[in-house]
C-alpha cells in the first residue's frame, strides 16, 4: 500500500510550560529540558470529534478521492467520553462516509498497528482505499492537580488515506504484559454481585521504568526491521517516532544511530499526542515537501501495554 493523502488538527488553545506553571508546582525550565515539550494544544471549546473529522476531511481533500471512494475506516483512539459506540461510528458520517470501520486501542502505537491492518486488508482484497484516523485526547485521563502527567500530553488527531501501492515494505509489533507501568482505570457501574468494585483512577505512571523500556524495546523493534531487511541507519531518510519525550528519542538514536536532522519532532509544540503523534507529524512534514519519492521511512511507537512498533516505508508518490 501508499499513502496518498494526510490531514492533521489539534485544538485551538495554545498551553505553555507558562502556564502550568500558573498552577502546578512546575517551571518551563524542568519541562524543557526532561521532556523537549514547550507547548501543546487542549481542548476548550471544541471536542475531540471535531478534531477528528477535520483531520479525516484534510487527508481525504489531499488523497483527490471522493469520500465514497473510502471504503473502510479503521480508528485509533485509547479513550473519549464514549465507551460505546466507537469512535468510527461516531464519526463516519460526518466525515462523509458509508463504509464500515472499526475502532483499534493499542495506546501510543496505534497508527503502527493500524498501518498493519491496513496493510493485510488491502492485500487480502477485503478493501481498497482505507482511511486511519488517530485522534486522541489523553490531557483527559490526567490528574491536573498534580505535576507528573498532566505536563507531557497533548490533545490532537492525525489521518492518513492508503491505497494499492507498493510503499509500505515491513511491520513488526511488540507486546508485553505489564499493565503497572502505565494504566489509566475507568469507574464502571457496579451490580449487587459485584465484589471487585473500582472507582476508577487518573493516568498512573512508573515515568523512569517506561523511558528506559521505550529506549529499548522501540530501538529493538527498529534494529529487527532494518536488520530483516539488509538495511543499516544510513540507508534510511527518516526516523518518525513517536513524539512522548525528546529524550527518549534521542536515547534510541543513540542505539540506531543517525544525524539528529533525521529524528524529526513535533513534540515542542504538541506534547505527546498518544497514536496521532506519528501521523501529525508525517501531515506537517508532507505539507512542507520534506519527503520525497523514494525516501526511506521508519516508524515507530511505544505505549501503555507495554506494547511498541516498527515499520518500514520505501516513499511513493
Ligand atoms: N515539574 C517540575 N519538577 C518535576 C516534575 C514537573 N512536572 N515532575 C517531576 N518533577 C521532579 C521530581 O519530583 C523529582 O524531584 P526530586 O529530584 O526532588 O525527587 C525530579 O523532578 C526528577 O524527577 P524524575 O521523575 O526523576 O524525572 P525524569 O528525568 O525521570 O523525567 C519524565 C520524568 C519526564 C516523566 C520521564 O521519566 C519520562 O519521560 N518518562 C516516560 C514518559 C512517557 O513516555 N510517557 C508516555 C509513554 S506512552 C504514551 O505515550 C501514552
Amino acid at each position: 500500500m501508499k499513502i496518498i493523502g494526510t490531514g492533521s488538527a489539534v485544538p485551538s488553545l495554545t498551553v505553555t510550560n507558562d502556564d502550568l506553571a500558573t498552577f502546578l508546582d512546575t517551571n518551563d525550565a524542568w519541562i524543557t529540558t526532561r521532556t523537549g515539550i514547550q507547548a501543546r494544544h487542549l481542548l476548550s471549546s471544541e471536542d475531540l470529534y471535531d478534531l477528528a473529522v477535520d483531520a479525516a476531511n484534510k487527508a481525504i481533500s489531499a488523497s483527490g478521492l471522493r469520500p465514497d471512494q473510502i471504503d473502510f475506516l479503521l480508528v485509533s483512539n485509547v479513550a473519549n467520553r464514549h465507551i460505546t459506540p466507537g469512535l468510527s461510528c461516531i464519526v463516519q458520517k460526518r466525515i462523509g462516509l458509508s463504509c464500515a470501520g472499526l475502532d483499534i486501542n493499542v495506546a501510543c502505537a496505534g497508527f503502527v498497528n493500524a498501518l498493519m491492518l491496513a496493510d493485510s486488508m488491502i492485500k487480502a482484497g477485503h478493501a481498497k482505499n482505507i482511511l486511519i484516523l488517530c485522534a486522541e485526547e489523553p490531557t483527559k485521563y490526567c490528574n491536573w492537580n498534580e505535576r507528573d502527567c498532566s505536563v507531557l500530553f497533548g490533545d490532537g488527531a492525525g489521518a492518513v488515506v492508503l491505497t494499492e501501492g507498493g510503499a509500505f515494505k515491513d511491520v513488526k509489533l511488540t507486546m508485553i504484559s505489564d499493565r503497572d507501568v502505565l494504566y489509566y482505570e475507568r469507574g464502571m457501574e457496579t451490580t449487587p454481585f459485584e465484589q471487585h468494585y473500582v472507582k476508577g483512577q487518573p493516568l498512573v505512571m512508573k515515568g523512569k521504568e517506561l523511558f528506559k523500556t521505550a529506549v529499548t524495546e522501540s530501538a529493538k523493534d527498529i534494529q529487527n526491521v532494518l536488520d530483516y531487511n539488509h538495511l543499516t541507519s544510513d540507508d534510511i531518510d527518516w526516523f518518525l517516532l513517536h513524539q512522548a519525550n525528546k529524550r527518549i528519542i534521542e536515547g534510541i538514536r543513540h542505539i540506531i544511530g543517525g544525524p539528529e536532522e533525521k529524528y524529526p519532532t513535533v513534540i515542542e509544540k504538541y506534547g505527546n499526542t498518544s497514536s496521532a503523534s506519528i501521523p501529525i507529524m508525517l501531515d506537517e512534514m508532507l505539507r512542507a515537501n520534506k519527503i520525497k519519492a523514494g525516501d526511506k521511512i521508519i516508524m515507530s511507537a511505544f505505549g501503555a501495554g507495554f506494547v511498541s512498533a516498527a515499520c518500514l516505508w520505501e516513499w511513493e508518490v
